[in-house]
């Protein structure tokens, strides 16, 4: 059950919502479920001060440059994410490939880069609604899991990638993709990864992301092929982000 905070929430603001999420689901959260959140750099250290010592639980970058260090401005390391505590990192949101411009091809600089210096890595995919009524659904999260997976090794541990279908229209908008479109997408990310990783397949998670609330992830997550969920919005707010987590 996985948050992105995005762009929102000081350093204290950040502890405030994970000490709110902490008070709701400790000693409640079932075992085979996991926690992450994604963080703004500035607040990563906050974030892990409060939920850092739980087993559940994990931390993430959400944006990260595929260099080891060097004449970056702005930009943010695999080490230096690691030492704020993150063990994941995501890559290719559709926000950073849409507003920053990101390609398909950096986006599985970053994928590869990350997993050679020790982060877990999140591949988010998805479609524009203008590539959906063009029909263009599957070539497109085709096209992006071929080349953001790329750098990959087919015997991959399975738990150091996750992938996300997040349409970009279900993204911030209010509107959920129906669970014939989330099935059908998802159904078509686990074949891809069979391709691709014909004996770790089954063990990769896929998540669904786009306006996940507490009423509907439940619907959500008990979809075949749907392994967790990516949620923005409803993250923000410890205790509903409690209720998703707990769904
Ligand atoms: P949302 O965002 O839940 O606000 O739609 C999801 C995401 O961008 O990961």
């Amino acid at each position: 059950m996985a948050a992105n905070w995005k762009m929102f929430k000081t350093r204290s603001e950040a502890e405030k919502t994970a000490q709110t999420l902490l008070s709701k689901i400790e000693g409640k959260v079932p075992a085979d479920r996991e926690v992450l959140i994604a963080a703004p750099f500035t607040a990563l250290s906050s974030v892990d001060s409060v939920l850092g010592s739980q087993d559940w639980f994990h931390l993430s970058g959400e944006n990260m440059y595929p260099a080891k260090e060097g004449a970056f401005t702005g930009e943010i390391s695999a080490d230096m994410l690691k030492d704020c505590g993150c063990g994941f990192c995501l890559a290719g949101h559709s926000e950073r490939r849409h507003i920053m411009g990101e390609s398909d091809e950096f986006v599985g600089e970053k994928v590869t880069f990350g997993l050679a210096n020790d982060l877990s890595m999140i591949l988010c995919v998805g479609e524009t609604i203008e590539e959906r009524k063009a029909g263009n659904v599957q070539q497109v999260i085709d096209t992006q899991l071929e080349k953001g997976l790329a750098g990959v090794e087919a015997d991959i541990v399975p738990d150091r990638i996750v992938i996300a279908y997040e349409p970009v229209w279900a993204i911030g908008t209010g509107e959920v993709a129906g669970p014939e479109e989330i099935k059908e997408a998802h159904l078509f990310v686990r074949k891809k990864l069979e391709n691709i990783f014909p004996d770790k397949f089954n063990d990769i998670k896929i998540l669904y992301g786009g306006s996940v609330k507490p009423g509907n992830c439940a619907e959500i997550i008990a979809l075949d092929n749907v392994d967790g969920v990516l949620v923005g919005g409803a993250s923000l707010d410890g205790e509903s982000f409690s209720q998703i987590v707990l769904a």
